[in-house]
């Protein structure tokens, strides 16, 4: 399983390649507000400090439009990814983009079939969002499960990418379905490494050390 980090936010990012956490980052629009400095900075920053897929969101509504901003966005690194809405404009750029080589991460996917077209389409990656699926008190591990079902079904080479993720179970249970990437928030990150009894235990181990040097 792949893990991403959901940040536009560079010490993070250098935070989560020291953990070893990081085979890539997915941003958007509201992360980057977020950094309150020039967007086109930080996305070149993160291109150039990450190795692995950096996905970074249009703003166009319209077909075109996107893939005109896309086409500049995937000059930028030859790990950038476009982040394209799941409406029916931006189906239609993921088509053009496909074939034109420009990988893609359709995103606000809150249903499998919305999956299944993006996968159709040729995009590279799918994002549903189950931390905002759950909000609406809507059980958001229930779409990856489906999701996974379809793409295995239909052997689509297209990489469910489990988002909006709120805490250490979602990335359990996205571990479990076998979803292949979890885009994980930094605080989520550091949470999986931690577990109280690993503090206690290490505490008295080292007490009991401590108790037989001379
Ligand atoms: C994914 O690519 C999105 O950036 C992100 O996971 C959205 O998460 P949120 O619902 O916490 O904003």
């Amino acid at each position: 399983m792949k893990f991403f980090i959901d940040t536009a936010n560079i010490e993070e990012i250098k935070k989560g390649i020291e953990m070893g956490l990081v085979d890539g980052v997915t941003t958007n629009p509201t992360l980057l507000s977020k950094e309150k400095k020039d967007p086109q900075l930080v996305i070149k920053e993160i291109l150039e400090t990450v190795t692995g897929p950096v996905s970074l969101e249009v703003i166009a509504k319209d077909a075109k439009g996107m893939c005109e901003e896309a086409r500049k966005l995937a000059v930028l690194g030859n790990n950038a990814v476009i982040k394209i809405p799941m409406t029916e404009e931006g189906i239609k750029a993921v088509r053009t983009l496909s074939l034109e080589g420009i990988k893609t991460n359709v995103t606000l996917i809150f249903q499998p079939i919305q999956a299944l077209i993006a996968a159709k389409a040729g995009a590279t990656y799918v994002s549903p969002f189950i931390g905002r699926l759950d909000d609406i008190a809507t059980k958001g591990m229930g779409i990856i499960d489906e999701i996974c079902n379809i793409f295995f079904n239909y052997a689509f080479e297209t990489e469910v990418i489990v988002a909006s993720i709120r805490n250490p179970i979602h990335v359990l249970d996205a571990a479990l379905i076998g979803a292949d990437i979890a885009t994980i928030p930094f605080n989520v990150l550091k949470q999986l490494m931690n577990h109280p009894l690993t503090d206690i235990g290490l505490e008295k181990f080292l007490k009991d050390w401590e108790s037989i040097q001379k």
